[in-house]
């Protein structure tokens, strides 16, 4: 080895010690002939100190060290001076005094800068995340981990567990989302899937007598990524035989003691609470609720029935439910404070949000009126309303949007207002699951958990009748509103098994095809077992006190699904195709429009709300908005402009023109013109008139006329004369970067 000590050891009682230290430059200071330099290495950071006095030969090597050198440096440890010691480093009482130093490799001036203060955009970490992980914030990160992953292992082998891998080339998985698929070379035209969760294979090692088995498992799914979702992600999967609920939580919440006892030095309350999925529906809105605060959703429905408001007694006669959320101290909100809240309902369903402000002349809105003084009376008291606070209520024929839609309300509410106490670790068992539920647009059961998760022994009976109200052995795990974790007690029976099968609507023939494997183990003696996954990744990341799992992963991807480091995925080879009889026709297919895919790939990834429309050909705006069901003013008309600067896009609504002097004036340029349908399709690629206002596709800039971006609706023909896109105006903005400004006549 060639160093003596890590750059986070040497302390006072070092001092006067010849050492030797290998590491990173992280940062050089010139002070009028000493130079210091901040050696790193991922224990910390030592000050070496090179004085022409001490050593001429070495001072004048170190002048031309750059950020990011790997350095060998041997010295001497010295006390800082009293005022010069540095109470935010370890190391800060002292220094080196360099009498060699060896350049072990010079750097390239790296593209960020490793410093926890100096964050990068993501899509530059993600780039150069081999640099990004030298940040001591990210070593960190890395370190916690580790030490997770270490507590659970050393916590299963006590208890007796097996580690057992499984395999990761298998056939597809239950989980409920998309696979990700490895074609075969061998057998043409057939595939591996990667597992979404060791599920199956768990649960036939319990058929083969291994009753305690875990693993830290890699899990691939193909779905809508967010902060807490990867492509691929690690659970730590256990499985169990002979057990009940109650073995699960017993053991599971002693492992999640051990893990913050060790990681974090906390110690943890055990036994967990635990409150039944129609208590968290009802009270927080989710499934996973966030109990670290109250703001309790409150039903009304009764107590509104008799009310005139009509937006609330014609959903209560269609069966449908009033609640509402008490702001606390919030009668103050603004106009605009209301309506950004009524947006936030209306992504999950909502039809509105009615308001009541408790001001000092008691209750105010435009809806009081509807309501009698006793209704008032009761809803203020169930609400516990108070002079200065603001309710709000959500009504709607179906339960779950009334719920959903509260529940998020009531988050952002919590975080606006400052309710949530970050040093809080507040776990949840969430029990009681229902096994089904119907789903309207596919119309048929789908199982809540998976389709080997048992029901209820006492709902058993309901399986043949009404399966949508049996309830499961499922369970999940919450903390602080994130669901870490999931499971449940199984089937084991084969009957029971197919019968599930029957009731999600999968044919003897598709379930033989896809499970039959484990129906035919179920026959040679299953034993009762259970089990439950844990998401790794998401544990880490609120142990490093981290929003995104992103920061846990080493190497992760990003809200596409890419790896933006190594550019994966990536076309491959034609021979390799071939090898593996795959053909890219389809492929070519869609690049034919690639327009609109890279369109719809935008949207989706901004998370904005879209609608796609397939028409026949339009060539006109009042045809385009006749097919499309909108007003005239509602259809963008995306002109491409040609400047002396060069191309440029300008929208304007379908029933305007534009006006070029206008134009050139908030351009700031002499000439503007349309461009002619040859120059449409080179900058674009697309055919004059089916160009969508989406110039920052084609690198050229975006102006919107503000008349555009005041339509609830704007549409635009997407790249072709046949496919139109609806989308609201605001949106546009945010998705092109246009300039909004006014130059339509
Ligand atoms: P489930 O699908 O609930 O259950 O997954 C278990 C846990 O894994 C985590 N998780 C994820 N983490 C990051 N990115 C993802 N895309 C992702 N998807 C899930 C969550 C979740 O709680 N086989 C069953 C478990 C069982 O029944 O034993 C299963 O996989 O924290
Ligand atoms: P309106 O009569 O449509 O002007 O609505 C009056 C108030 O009721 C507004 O604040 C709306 O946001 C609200 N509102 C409309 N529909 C609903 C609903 N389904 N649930 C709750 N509030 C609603």
């Amino acid at each position: 080895m060639k160093r003596t000590h890590t750059c986070g050891d040497l302390r006072k009682k070092d001092i006067k010690k010849n050492v030797k230290l290998t590491g990173w430059n992280n940062s050089r200071r010139d002070h009028g002939g000493i130079i210091f330099i901040d050696l790193r290495d991922r224990y910390g950071i030592t000050q070496a100190v090179f004085d022409p006095k001490h050593n001429k030969e070495v001072h004048k090597k170190a002048e031309h060290l750059g950020r990011e050198d790997v350095l060998f440096i041997e010295g001497k440890v010295r006390a800082r001076g009293k005022e010069l010691e540095n109470p935010n480093l370890n190391t800060g009482e002292i220094e080196i005094l360099a009498d060699k130093l060896e350049i072990l490799n010079k750097a390239d001036t790296p593209p960020l800068e490793i410093d926890d203060r100096k964050e990068a955009n993501e899509d530059m970490r993600l780039k150069y995340r081999y640099l990004d992980l030298r940040r001591p914030v990210m070593q960190k990160n890395i370190l916690v981990r580790y030490k997770t992953t270490k507590s659970v292992r050393d916590f299963f082998d006590k208890e007796g567990f097996l580690e057992i891998e499984t395999p990761i080339m298998a056939k597809s998985t239950p989980e409920g989302a998309r696979d990700y698929l490895v074609p075969s070379r061998v057998h043409a035209g057939k595939f591996y899937a990667l597992p979404q969760s060791p599920q199956l294979f768990k649960q036939l090692l319990m058929v083969s007598g291994f009753d305690r088995y875990f693993q830290i498992a890699r899990c691939f799914r193909d779905e809508d990524l967010r902060a807490d979702r990867q492509p691929e992600f690690t659970q730590i999967d256990v499985e169990m035989s002979f057990i009940d609920e109650e073995d699960i939580y017993g053991i599971m919440d002693r492992m999640l003691k051990q893990i913050w006892k060790e990681v974090l030095d906390v110690n943890l309350k055990i036994p967990f609470p635990r409150m039944t999925y129609q208590e968290s529906m009802e009270k927080y809105g989710s499934d996973k609720p966030d109990t670290r605060f109250d703001l309790f959703l409150m039903d009304l429905t009764e107590i509104v029935k008799g009310s005139d408001f009509k937006v609330f007694t014609s959903v209560i006669s269609s069966g449908g439910k009033v609640k509402g959320i008490n702001a606390k101290s919030c009668a103050g909100f603004s106009r605009k404070e209301i309506e950004e809240l009524t947006e936030l309902v209306g992504i999950y369903g909502a039809k509105g949000l009615a308001w009541i402000k408790i001001t000092d002349k008691g209750p105010e809105s435009s809806i009081v009126k509807f309501f009698d003084g006793r209704i008032l009376n009761n809803m203020i008291k169930k609400m516990d309303a108070r002079k200065g606070d603001l309710l709000l209520f959500v009504a709607d024929p179906k339960h779950h949007v009334v719920d959903v839609a509260l529940g998020e309300l009531r988050l952002k509410l919590g975080r606006k207002l400052n309710l949530i106490d970050n040093k809080k670790y507040n776990f949840m068992w969430v029990t009681d699951f229902p096994l089904v539920e119907f789903d309207e647009d596919e119309q048929k059961h789908i199982a809540i958990h998976h389709p080997f998760t048992s029901p209820k022994d006492e709902d058993m009976e309901l399986l043949d009748k009404e399966p949508a109200k049996a309830k499961s052995k499922a369970y999940d795990i919450t903390l602080n509103g994130v669901e870490i974790g999931g499971g449940s007690i199984r089937i084991h029976e084969r009957e029971i098994q197919e019968k599930m099968f029957n009731i999600l609507g999968i044919s003897k023939e598709k379930a033989e095809e896809r499970f039959g494997f484990l129906l035919d183990a179920f026959r040679y003696g299953a034993p009762p077992h259970g089990g439950i996954a844990f998401g790794l990744d998401r544990i880490a990341t609120i142990l490093t006190g981290n929003e995104s799992i992103r920061e846990v992963i080493v190497f992760p991807k990003n809200k596409a699904a890419q790896s933006l480091m190594e550019d994966s995925p990536s076309e491959v080879d034609d021979e390799q195709l071939n090898e593996l009889n795959i053909k890219m026709d389809l492929v070519k297919k869609k690049e034919k429009n690639a327009v609109f895919e890279k369109i719809i790939g935008l949207l989706n990834m901004k998370g904005i709300k879209y609608e796609v429309m397939e028409h026949k050909p339009v060539y006109t705006s009042k045809e385009a908005a006749e097919i499309r069901g909108t007003e005239l003013r509602q259809g963008c008309k995306a002109l491409i402009c040609r400047t002396e600067k060069g191309f440029v896009q300008a929208v304007v609504s379908g029933d305007k023109e534009l006006d070029f002097e206008k134009l050139k004036n908030i351009m700031k340029v002499k000439n503007v013109e349309l461009a002619d349908a040859k120059q449409v399709k080179k900058v674009s690629d697309c055919n004059m008139g089916s160009v969508p206002p989406f110039g920052n596709l084609f690198n050229i800039p975006v102006y919107l006329d503000k008349k555009v971006t005041e339509n609830k609706v704007a549409a635009f023909n997407a790249g072709s004369h046949t496919r139109s896109i609806k989308m609201s105006g605001k949106d546009l903005i945010k998705v092109t970067g246009a300039k909004v400004e006014e130059f339509s006549r």
